[in-house]
């Protein structure tokens, strides 16, 4: 094709691809391009503001790293992230919600009643509940892989004061499908603002907060991996999540407890508690594979 001009450019671009490419790349890529051709000439691109787009991708792939992966930060800011999520979310279950950048891979075991808050003072925080199946039944040895921020909002890969898995494990849930850890109230915090993520946030005119919250991973066999997080009931934020995680089934009511009432067994802190401390229980619904 040699007379390519507005109208046939997409088309054209249809017609490049050989007959042998995997049908499905054929159709996400096709229905990518076809968007990026109607965007283009819907808001009459110039050549200074293609410039500028490219530019911004340059600078996300120069500072993502192992560590930092700002395609994923800008997938959730522009609520990509959360949009793939609910497509896929089946409503028998817990809501998904994102990932997030943060997650590494291989925590160290959390056993049953174990402790993420080791040396930070603030308030205890027990945590606990059931891995359930759509009719309620508990669900035998389900992994539930969590993580969260220190007090400071910072994740251990951001922040060097901490050890690599501060804040991290992977606790393996027994025959009645319960689980039960204690940590730290979850705090709210920014997202990365220092790349071309936050300057995108900042020409918006938006705030970088999320809402408080606790990430899960829950597996089990013969289930969808459900990836989530659960919010606290009281955080300002709520409203105004930054990467649009929130949903009404994840949003977890503290009970504030007295010393007296913590459990004298089945934690590692069972026995050494002498002051008032938060409790959450919060049942975890997986569906099953089709
Ligand atoms: C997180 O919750 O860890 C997160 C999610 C999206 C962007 C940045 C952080
Ligand atoms: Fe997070």
């Amino acid at each position: 094709m040699r007379n390519i001009d507005e109208d046939n450019i997409t088309d054209t671009f249809m017609g490049y691809m050989g007959s042998d490419m995997d049908p499905r790349l054929r159709v996400v890529l096709g229905c990518l391009v076809k968007h990026l051709h109607r965007f283009a000439t819907e808001v009459n691109l110039t050549h200074e503001e293609w410039n500028k787009g490219i530019e911004f991708l340059e600078k996300a792939g120069r500072i993502s790293n192992a560590q930092r992966h700002e395609f994923v930060l800008l997938s959730d800011v522009l609520g990509l992230s959360s949009l793939v999520d609910m497509l896929h979310s089946s409503p028998q279950g817990t809501s998904s919600s994102v990932l997030g950048p943060f997650h590494i891979p291989d925590s160290p075991p959390l056993p049953l009643g174990g402790d993420l808050r080791k040396d930070f003072p603030d308030p205890i925080l027990l945590v606990k509940g059931t891995i359930k199946d759509p009719q309620g039944n508990p669900i035998p040895d389900a992994t539930l892989d969590i993580w969260q921020t220190a007090p400071n909002g910072l994740y251990s890969s951001q922040d060097p004061d901490q050890e690599t898995y501060s804040f991290h494990g992977i606790q393996s849930v027994g025959d009645d499908g319960r689980y039960a850890f204690t940590t730290l109230r979850p705090v709210e915090y920014t997202v990365p603002t220092d790349g071309p993520v936050g300057d995108i946030l900042r020409a918006c005119g938006r705030h970088p907060w999320r809402p408080a919250h606790l990430h899960f991973i829950v597996k089990a066999d013969g289930y969808k991996t459900l990836v989530t997080e659960i919010f606290s009931a009281d955080d300002p934020y709520l409203d105004q999540d930054t990467v649009f995680g929130v949903r009404e089934d994840l949003i977890m009511r503290y009970q504030k407890m007295q010393a007296s009432s913590f459990p004298d067994e089945g934690y590692d802190l069972s026995g050494k508690v002498d002051e008032p401390y938060w409790k959450v229980v919060f049942d975890l619904t997986l569906v099953p594979i089709d």
